[in-house]
């Protein structure tokens, strides 16, 4: 069969059959054709076996600062033997004149052989040796003299040493490494005719595979959220905002948890470390949700218990203390953000993760309407296979949880918890409409949504995963 080569292909080859062993960079000054092309082109290349690619290393310098000053100035060892043949002699008045350089001064002048130390009168003196011949850091120096603006300072043979010597030295130089690749064709690559080619039309393989490209892109847990944030305001939600430490009150006691309630134990909840709030909320409103919670679960209500703060363990603080600030008589809000619970980690546990709140009021809102919203929600995030199931919350009653279908783990999993709030709830803080609230785990959703079967996944920073999490399923 015979070959069909792109134009692409044809430039290139051209160029590399005389021997040729080129850098992309090289190749684009030589055929005119963009660096893009050219790295396009010899993949081709690469794939039909006509080309090879090797990959090397060059190596670069560049100066730093005492590398500079040592370019003006000259060493410090050469500045030591002029100020020796000034007629400074002592240490102390050499010390004085080279300052911080003076020990590297010294330590070089000596191992060049260019001076000697001795004792006369009890000072330490220096003098000249006949031997004070530029050194090959010298001559390396006097090299890079002479390069223009642009010309990089190249790893040679001659002054190897030289270099490795001033590397040593602190702030003098440092070593750029760049990795070229140098293409050229093989055999077949050789002595492919590219006359006789010249009547045939270039095609193009679309088929060859092209060098991965990795663009920026956002964390999947955030796309998840601004996707639910996206559901919930085009389904006429407002979005409502609260603090991620909450004083319990509003966390537990607004919600009609009562004070002895296992939540509230320091094994489930972070309390802030002796940190109580002072204003928690209106007196009436503690009068009011303190005498529910004795009236109704009989016990000796505790304000003290209420100060006490914590990082907030769930949303529905954020909406009872909106709606006990707005008693609307029609809502529809939702919020969103982190949570913290007091949890052993593991595949499907985290102390810290996100959840979605939402709520509706309405003079009419009724447990079916509850359910309607959470089917709509579902089939908008992709999720279509969901049963409700009766649970328990302090603050809801009836009370309900979803379960979706996993089809992957072929097995329902517990999604939002959800219910209408109770009178308890309601009645102390003026709430006169029903209240269908319901909130959950955002990571449960991404998990489904990704495939993932262990939470910690979202926040192990795998660059492999991150990339190659499909941005739209
Ligand atoms: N707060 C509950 C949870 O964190 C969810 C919920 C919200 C339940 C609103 C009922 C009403 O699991």
């Amino acid at each position: 069969m015979s070959q069909v080569f792109h134009e692409i292909e044809k430039k290139i080859i051209k160029i590399l059959q005389p021997n040729q062993i080129l850098t992309i960079a090289e190749i684009h000054d030589k055929t005119g054709l963009e660096s893009d092309q050219v790295r396009r082109g010899v993949e081709w290349l690469k794939l039909k076996n006509l080309a090879e690619v090797k990959e090397e290393i060059n190596t670069y310098f560049h100066f730093e600062n005492k590398g500079d000053e040592s370019l003006q100035k000259g060493l410090p060892e050469r500045r030591l033997v002029s100020e020796i043949k000034k007629g400074n002699f002592t240490f102390d008045e050499l010390k004085s004149v080279l300052g911080s350089d003076f020990n590297a001064a010294i330590a070089f002048a000596k191992k060049n052989n260019w001076i000697e130390i001795f004792k006369e009168n009890n000072k330490t003196l220096l003098k000249l040796t006949n031997n004070i011949s530029e050194s090959l850091e010298e001559q390396f120096l006097a090299s890079c003299r002479n390069l223009t603006e642009n010309e990089k300072i190249k790893k040679t043979k001659n002054f190897l040493p030289a270099i490795e010597s001033l590397l040593k030295r602190p702030n003098f130089l440092s070593a750029d490494e760049f990795k070229i690749q140098k293409i050229s064709l093989n055999k077949q690559g050789k002595e492919i005719n590219l006359e006789a080619l010249s009547n045939l039309s270039g095609a193009i393989d679309v088929e060859a595979k092209v060098p991965e490209v990795f663009a920026a892109r956002t964390h999947p847990l955030k796309d998840t959220i601004d996707e639910i944030r996206e559901i919930f305001v085009t389904l006429g939600f407002s979005e409502i905002y609260g603090n991620l430490t909450q004083s319990s009150f509003w966390n537990f006691d607004a919600l009609f948890t009562p004070q002895d309630h296992p939540a509230r134990e320091l094994q489930d909840t972070f309390f802030l470390d002796g940190i109580s709030a002072k204003k928690i909320a209106t007196p009436e409103q503690i009068r009011n949700v303190s005498e529910s919670h004795k009236k109704n679960w009989r016990y000796h209500w505790d304000i003290n218990e209420a100060r006490k703060m914590v990082l907030r363990t769930h949303t529905t603080c954020v909406t009872i203390k909106h709606l006990a600030e707005t008693k609307p008589d029609e809502a529809r809000v939702f919020s969103l953000g982190r949570v913290f619970r007091n949890e052993k980690v593991s595949y499907k546990h985290l102390v810290e993760f996100n959840q979605i709140e939402g709520v509706v009021v309405g003079k009419d809102a009724n447990l079916r309407n509850l359910m309607g919203i959470q089917r709509e929600f579902y089939r908008r995030i992709g999720i279509t296979k969901i049963k409700f199931w009766p649970t328990f919350f302090p603050y809801t009653e009836p009370s309900l949880q979803t379960m979706v279908y996993n089809e992957r783990l072929g097995k329902w999993v517990e999604l939002f918890g959800m219910g209408i709030f109770r009178p308890e709830v309601t009645k102390p803080l003026g709430i006169t409409k029903p209240v269908l609230a319901w909130g959950g785990g955002i990571e449960r959703i991404a998990m489904l949504k990704y495939g993932i079967d262990d939470v910690r996944e979202f926040y192990n920073n795998n660059l492999s995963w991150l990339r190659s999490a499909r941005k739209c399923q």
